[in-house]
């Protein structure tokens, strides 16, 4: 029978008594588990915590200024570092989508590496790891852009022979969005869907372009906009757009288009082990399509994934 005022009252005692004077380096990642974790750890230990968000260029659209400003708003000491033209940088030309998640992962360890090494005496790394992480550490299709998956890498950076400190490491998700909740974070920041890693690199078949980054944060931002002003999302558990690597032809006006396709998900889910489409209403379906080809230039055709996992997964890569 867990009860978040407690937990919370017991692991900020536990901080305190481990951590010490000590200062601490957190990743935020705009999600749940870092978000509550930095929270936990700032009500422990408050300024010696050095929080750092990465923009990786893959986020949604908005989405580094918006979290990082709520962030701000929470009182958490956090320095957003845009690093988007050094990973699109990287990533040019890549197709392959294992090779995209290692370039992500690779490159991210720099650039936190590089940002930990401004901070003096740092002495432990917190991360957001919870329950079912520690059971099921490297997820099915290989390591994501964690941290946690690369401590087997020859020659660790810095940052990583730090001593770890995981508050959340004993807790399920429900149990993680509880204790959120009774730290002050908004519901709408505990209710945000999954969002993986490497972000919408895997959701752009084929090599990615600053372009096709641009088109993809459109559609995503109208579908997942769309879902929120029809009542939609919080029935969802995952949702998003995928940008085909084919053109198709379309008319506009007197003219012949070939543009590209894009397709948009949407699941239920309890975990991500397995997931079923979501029945979305047709009307809703509809409006978005039309909002999506009227407004987003490049894009002439959207169709909807109604694949089930298994044997299809919730990412297309
Ligand atoms: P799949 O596609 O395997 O996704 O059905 C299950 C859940 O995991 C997320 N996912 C990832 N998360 N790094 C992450 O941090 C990754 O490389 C990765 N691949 C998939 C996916 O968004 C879904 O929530």
């Amino acid at each position: 029978n867990f009860t978040p005022n407690a937990f919370v009252e017991e692991i900020v005692a536990e901080l305190q008594e481990k951590i010490k004077n000590d200062k601490v380096v957190l990743g935020l990642s705009g999600g749940v588990d870092s978000t509550v974790a930095a929270v936990l750890l700032n009500k422990a230990i408050g300024e010696n915590l050095y929080c750092i968000f990465v923009n990786n260029g893959l986020l949604r659209k908005n989405e580094f200024e918006n979290v990082l400003e709520q962030y701000k708003g929470m009182g958490l000491n956090v320095k957003g570092v845009d690093a988007s033209a050094r990973f699109l940088g990287e990533l040019a030309g890549i197709e392959d989508p294992e090779t995209k998640r290692k370039t992500i992962g690779r490159v991210f360890i720099e650039v936190f590496d590089d940002e930990s090494h401004q901070l003096e005496d740092v002495k432990w790394l917190a991360q957001g790891t919870i329950y079912p992480d520690v059971i099921e550490s490297v997820s099915v299709k290989g390591p994501s852009a964690t941290i946690k998956s690369h401590h087997n890498v020859g020659g660790l950076p810095d940052f990583m022979k730090l001593k770890v400190v995981e508050p959340l490491r004993m807790l399920f998700k429900d149990e993680v969005r509880r204790v959120g909740a009774t730290l002050g974070i908004s519901p709408e920041l505990l209710g945000r869907h999954p969002f993986p890693g490497p972000g919408l690199s895997i959701r752009i078949l084929g090599d990615i372009t600053p372009e096709k980054v641009r088109i993809l944060q459109e559609v995503d931002s109208i579908f997942i906009e769309g879902l929120k002003s029809h009542g939609l999302y919080d029935k969802v558990w995952q949702a998003g757009a995928i940008l085909l690597p084919v053109n198709s032809v379309g008319v506009m006006g007197d003219e012949r288009t070939y543009e590209k396709v894009v397709a948009l998900r949407a699941v239920e889910s309890t975990d991500g082990m397995t997931a079923d489409w979501v029945h979305l209403p047709y009307e809703f379906l509809m409006t978005i399509s039309n909002e999506i080809i009227n407004k987003v230039k490049g894009v002439n055709r959207v169709v909807y994934d109604i694949s089930s996992k298994p044997p299809a997964t919730i990412e297309w890569e």
